[in-house]
């Protein structure tokens, strides 16, 4: 039985322990800790069966018997919580961003390549049972040569305040999953991105530095062209599209709702609205991710998803905030060339 630690039991380390406990076979959940527990997490974890509850995440390192470590502490703490859990031997499914600073991932990066750990980086999308279809397609030359993606994600409802401050900006907090998505979807890279953006939502997000709406448009590397919309609030719920276009055709992907039931009367025709928030949404593509990761432990196989898919979109992300600021088109290379890359 594979042993598992979990290191930040707050809203992300909690649905990796129940998605593990309900659908990964040969793990096992024997530790999580967090700087600030309550009474209310430890009674989770008893419900859970999870044997140690710690305040110090290096009970967790120190543990001989555990095997992998899950990183769902706050952004801030991921590379350096990484290179001290390799560091320590063990495997690593670290949540995304690895971090906002590209040094800081090199750092990473030249650690996981000098151990024999496995590094897994929390792109959930992948896993979903859409994207991965319409992904499957797109890598089976279905559409042919591809021409252009497109790609909506729109959240419910705006984070708070204090989160958008320490959150590194809409590009690297929210849009770095869609980044994430067109380089799955198109299995090529972005060379230039431009991106425009506003404050639409809520003026205290400007306030605090951030924007809470964009469009961003991107060139690849295999010619084909990105186009992707986000807004920090959508009224009707958590709104996840995508298509991609090509010279054979094209693969779209919806949202998921509660039930597929269309309500036909004299008033109009009424669907269910798209399921709420990402927990909803995603739940299948988290026990996918944490049950991929397991197995590719357990068979020594790669990772789905590598420590360089968790640079890449960190790159488009700053070439992105560059290009709002300076309000001109930055090329993926301008941002790698500062970091020697
Ligand atoms: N892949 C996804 O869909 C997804 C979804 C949500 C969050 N995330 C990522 O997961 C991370 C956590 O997000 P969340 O929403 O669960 O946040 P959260 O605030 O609910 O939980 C984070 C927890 O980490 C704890 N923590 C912070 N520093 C710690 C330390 N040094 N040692 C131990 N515990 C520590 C905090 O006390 C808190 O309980 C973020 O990086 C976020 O970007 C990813």
């Amino acid at each position: 039985m594979l042993k598992i630690g979990i290191i930040g039991a707050g809203r992300i380390g909690k649905v990796h322990a129940e998605s593990i406990s309900k659908y990964v076979k040969g793990a096992e959940v024997k530790a999580i800790a967090d700087l600030f527990l309550n009474e209310e997490t430890r009674k989770w974890a008893k419900s859970m069966n999870i044997q140690h509850v710690y305040n110090d995440y290096h009970e967790i390192l120190n543990d001989t018997e555990i095997d992998a470590v899950l990183i769902c502490s706050s952004t801030d703490t991921h590379s350096s919580i990484s290179i001290e859990a390799i560091k320590a031997g063990k495997h690593v499914f670290c949540e995304k961003p690895v971090d906002h600073d590209v040094a800081k991932i090199k750092k990473v990066i030249e650690i996981v390549g000098n151990s024999k750990c496995k590094y897994q980086v929390g792109f959930n999308r992948r896993f979903d049972h859409n994207f991965r279809t319409a992904k499957d397609a797109v890598q089976a030359g279905k559409i042919g040569t591809q021409h252009i993606i497109k790609i909506t994600s729109r959240d419910p409802e705006a984070p708070p305040i204090s989160y958008v401050k320490v959150s590194g900006g809409m590009f690297l907090d929210m849009t770095i999953h869609d980044f994430d998505m067109v380089r799955y979807l198109s299995g090529s890279e972005v060379e230039e991105v431009y991106a425009i953006g506003g404050v639409l939502v809520d003026a205290a997000i400007g306030e605090a530095g951030d924007i809470d709406t964009a469009i961003i448009t991107m060139k690849l590397k295999n010619g084909a062209m990105a186009v992707i919309d986000n807004c920090r609030r959508a009224t009707y719920g958590y709104d996840q599209r995508a298509e991609v276009f090509g010279s054979n055709g094209s693969i779209e992907i919806g949202n998921d709702a509660a039930s597929t039931a269309v309500l036909s009367t004299d008033t109009g025709v009424v669907a269910e609205k798209p399921l709420l928030f990402f927990l909803e949404r995603y739940m299948q593509a988290y026990a996918n991710e944490m049950r991929e990761f397991v197995e590719a432990i357990v068979n020594d196989t790669d990772v789905p998803v590598n420590i360089v898919d968790g640079l890449e979109p960190v790159i488009i992300g700053l070439a992105a905030k560059k290009s709002l600021a300076e309000n001109r088109p930055v090329k993926t290379t301008e941002i790698k060339s500062v970091f020697g890359l």
